[in-house]
């Protein structure tokens, strides 16, 4: 194999040149891994999150929903977020200090479960034998010795799950959480999850909400494939540029984050397969082309229309 010399990959980003000399199945599999992808909503949700962390402390403290469809992309900026704010010993007092906790809603708004949850969050274990309100008093607790300063719950409108008592006893918990801390609280989930924090007017006026959207066809999409096609370990420029692509983009995954990912990711494996090396609007014909979500079999719904016409 030649070494990469200068101005070789020039359509690759510096950082992600080298990959595109790995053999197919170790680009498949760079492909096929998780990463983060910075895009403009993403951004100002984070931003949003940064500066409520650096609130000092006061009664009603403001809070955040996030919402949007599933797939939009919610939970990866939570893990991003709590990526950015770890755990950290201090020394100084002797104790992890745990600036941002995050937990998921449990599958049914059951007070008990709420706490057993973020006991396990705070990596706690759940005294079995416990009754709520000690349960309760050990999250208080637990949450003031690690210093936690922003409570994030994640997939809130599982707590329509919940009969209206169970739901109404749910916000009372959490709103008691997060007036004893002195914390903002931060909810991420479906637009469920707005009308769910609605229905208790102390939240819901404190409540700011962002809402992500679908992909549109404008800059932003232009921008988020263009950075795409800077990553992928492909050996030729590809044409993530063109309106064409977008529409096709757009037609096959109704802007959804996860659906824009998994297809990009797909026509980058095939064009690595077929050794065309490269994403155009033709990619998106390819017979063979494997497109792992349900949500996309409309196009290939198309497409075998299409072809059985032929
Ligand atoms: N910013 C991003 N960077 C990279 N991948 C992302 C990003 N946002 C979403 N994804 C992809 O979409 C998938 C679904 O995102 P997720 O956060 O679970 O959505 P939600 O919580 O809104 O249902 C992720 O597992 C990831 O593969
Ligand atoms: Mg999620």
């Amino acid at each position: 194999m030649s070494a990469i010399g200068e101005g070789d990959y020039a359509h690759i980003l510096p950082a992600y040149r080298t990959k595109a000399a790995l053999s197919d199945a170790e680009r498949i599999a760079w492909i096929r891994s998780d990463r983060w992808i910075e895009t403009a909503q993403a951004k100002a949700v984070l931003a949003r999150l940064e500066d409520l962390l650096t609130y000092p402390p006061r009664d009603r403290m403001p809070c955040l929903l996030i919402y949007g469809d599933t797939g939009m992309g919610k939970t990866k900026i939570i893990r991003k977020f709590l990526r950015a704010h770890p755990p950290r010993f201090d020394g100084k007092i002797g104790v992890t200090a745990t600036p941002v906790a995050a937990m998921q809603m449990p599958a049914e708004p059951i007070e008990r479960d709420v706490y057993g949850e973020l006991l396990s969050t705070l990596q706690a274990p759940t005294p079995v034998e416990a009754t709520t309100h000690r349960l309760k008093e050990t999250c208080r607790g637990l949450l003031k010795t690690l210093g936690v300063r922003l409570l994030i719950i994640d997939e809130v409108h599982a707590m329509l799950a919940g009969t209206f008592r169970q739901q109404r006893i749910f916000l009372n918990a959490i709103r008691f959480l997060a007036n004893d801390l002195r914390a903002p609280l931060v909810c991420a989930g479906t637009d469920l999850a707005r009308q769910a924090l609605l229905t208790d007017p102390q939240l819901a006026e404190r409540f700011e909400a962002f809402h992500l959207d679908r992909w549109r066809n404008d800059r932003h999409l232009a921008e988020l494939l263009i950075s795409l096609a800077g990553l992928l370990p492909l050996r030729r420029p590809s044409m993530l540029h063109t309106a064409e692509v977008r529409r096709r983009v757009l037609d096959m995954t109704d802007g959804v984050t996860v659906r824009i990912f998994r297809l990009v990711e797909s026509l980058a494996i095939e064009a690595i397969r077929s050794q065309e090396e490269r994403i155009t609007a033709q990619s998106f014909d390819a017979p063979d082309l494997v497109l792992p979500l349900v949500a996309m079999t409309r196009n290939v719904e198309t497409r075998l229309m299409r072809s059985a016409g032929r």
